[in-house]
């Protein structure tokens, strides 16, 4: 008998802004993804504008410095290569790839929906009817394959003009928008959709402040725990009213699972790795799954003298509005320390210690198969509902043979010893429905806005420059994940 459950979802996930493309096709608005340029391992992306003076200007697209200066406003810049643009072209290729994901008997796709393809602005009270028309006809192709579709609401690509002129997610509006966005596509798509994501690694927003080493002025903190509460009620009024559209609905949240241990048995190591636990991942997941902030929100608060401002019935909204399914990404985990002299690591957005015990990736992300068992225990017996692992992978260098071959044996050898971790969780008795890996074919890295940082089982001839023909390739995981999901995870 297999170890997994009968009806598991064996999948793979992408998000609009990365592998669509067609950014400026079919009424689609320019999201912040578009004014951000490629960066590589070692340089950063950065987001473009014109300053007030009409000169071109860059400032770093991640961190605290990624403020434009007074009076500039985002632009797309001419001589100036933006990744996203084109993605990998998903938009003219969705049958193709969909081809393909059944062939390797995917019975779930998670995808995101691009809010500026459905309101170009962010705040119109009319959807674009061709942005809707796009999506029912993916839904209706996965629909052909059985494949289930598992849909971001919101990943990363807030529209520009409601970052820009509307303040984004400071604004509490933004919550009236995105409702309004929420409302459009629940009622659009019933029938084709069940599972839903509030927002894509939501606790990124306060994870990302550390990212860089740079001193975080509380004037930072206070902005981000705003954003992030006016995203919390958005989340959990989004949760309300998908269950009352439709019954079948069922929403959930997704944490980027920044899994990290104590680098030492000081234990002034473990306290630190606590406190670590409760400000980048338990923050989020816990006002979401269990609808009231924690005992220790407060502490986190004094901290950096955050003061939040909350309107009359908030915490009832959160109350009513906790997701049905936990969901979270998972590729690492680091470690954190009080003792000065210990090395760091890269990562996604963690920059945390390094562990002796492991080895990294080439972009320096600590590959760790048993703190994905770790993860799902944790998390299951903190919350007990139902887990989904919503990206896990390897973002690697692959080489096309001369035949077109590709021999991506250090990937396969990747998901052999997570998929093997997942099934020990299973073991445990821990919850976990579905497993769809980050990227299951090739797109453009959010981190780096590189093509060559690949995590896919299916190939993009898509290339750092522009350059490729878009074509798509089997990889060899191809062939392995294929055999994998036909033995319901059994023969590795
Ligand atoms: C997750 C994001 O953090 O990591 C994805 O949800 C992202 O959007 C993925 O692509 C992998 O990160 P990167 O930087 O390698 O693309």
């Amino acid at each position: 008998m297999s170890k997994f459950p009968k009806g598991f979802y064996w999948g793979g996930a992408t998000a609009a802004n990365q592998c669509e493309g067609a950014w400026n096709v079919g009424g689609r608005g320019p999201a912040l993804t578009d004014v951000t340029t490629g960066g590589t391992v070692n340089t950063p992306r950065y987001t473009t504008y014109i300053d007030k003076d009409g000169n071109p200007g860059k400032v770093a697209s991640m961190g605290i410095t990624a403020k434009l200066p007074e009076g500039a406003k985002y632009a797309v810049l001419p001589d100036t290569l933006y990744p996203n643009h084109d993605g990998i072209d998903f938009y003219h290729h969705y049958k193709e790839d969909i081809a393909m994901f059944a062939e390797m008997g995917f019975n779930m796709f998670r995808m995101s929906i691009s809010w500026s393809r459905i309101f170009p602005k962010g705040n119109e009270t009319e959807p674009n009817r061709e942005g809707l028309e796009f999506y029912r006809n993916v839904f209706l192709e996965l629909k052909k394959y059985n494949i289930e579709p598992l849909v971001t609401i919101s990943h990363y690509d807030d529209p520009l003009y409601l970052v820009e002129e509307l303040g984004g997610w400071n604004n509490r509006k933004t919550i009236d928008y995105y409702l309004n966005y929420c409302k459009t596509i629940f009622n659009e798509y019933k029938g084709l959709v069940k599972y839903w994501l509030t927002f894509n690694e939501i606790n990124c927003l306060v994870a990302f402040l550390t990212f860089g080493g740079d001193k975080v002025p509380d004037a930072a903190y206070q902005e981000a725990y705003q954003k992030l509460h006016h995203q919390f009620v958005a989340s959990a009024k989004a949760v309300k009213l998908a269950h009352e559209i439709s019954p079948e609905y069922k929403v959930g949240n997704m944490i980027c699972y920044l899994t990290s241990y104590p680098l030492t048995c000081d234990p002034k190591d473990v306290i630190k790795n606590m406190e670590h636990e409760q400000f980048a991942v338990d923050y989020c997941g816990d006002v979401q799954v269990r609808g009231a902030y924690p005992a220790y929100a407060k502490r986190l608060w004094d901290a950096h003298n955050v003061k939040i401002q909350m309107e009359e019935g908030d915490l009832e909204t959160l109350a009513e509005g906790k997701v049905d399914f936990y969901t979270f990404s998972y590729y690492m985990t680091s470690c954190v320390t009080t003792h000065a002299d210990a090395e760091k690591t890269a990562g996604n957005l963690s920059m945390g210690g390094k562990n002796p015990y492991l080895k990294a990736s080439d972009w320096g992300w600590q590959i760790d198969p048993d703190g994905l068992r770790f993860t799902l225990n944790r998390l299951y017996n903190r919350y007990q509902i139902p887990l989904m692992v919503v990206e896990n992978g390897l973002g690697a260098y692959d080489t096309v043979e001369p035949d077109g071959s590709i021999h991506d044996s250090y990937r396969i050898d990747y998901f052999r010893q997570h998929i093997a971790a997942l099934a020990e969780a299973v073991a445990d008795g821990v919850d976990v429905r579905a497993y769809t890996p980050w990227g299951c074919i090739d797109l453009v890295s959010a981190g780096t806005g590189e093509m060559r940082k690949r995590y896919g089982f299916i190939y993009v001839n898509k290339q750092d420059d522009g350059s490729g023909d878009d074509s798509r390739s089997r990889k060899d995981s191809f062939f392995w994940y294929q055999k994998v999901i036909k033995s319901n995870g059994e023969d590795l």
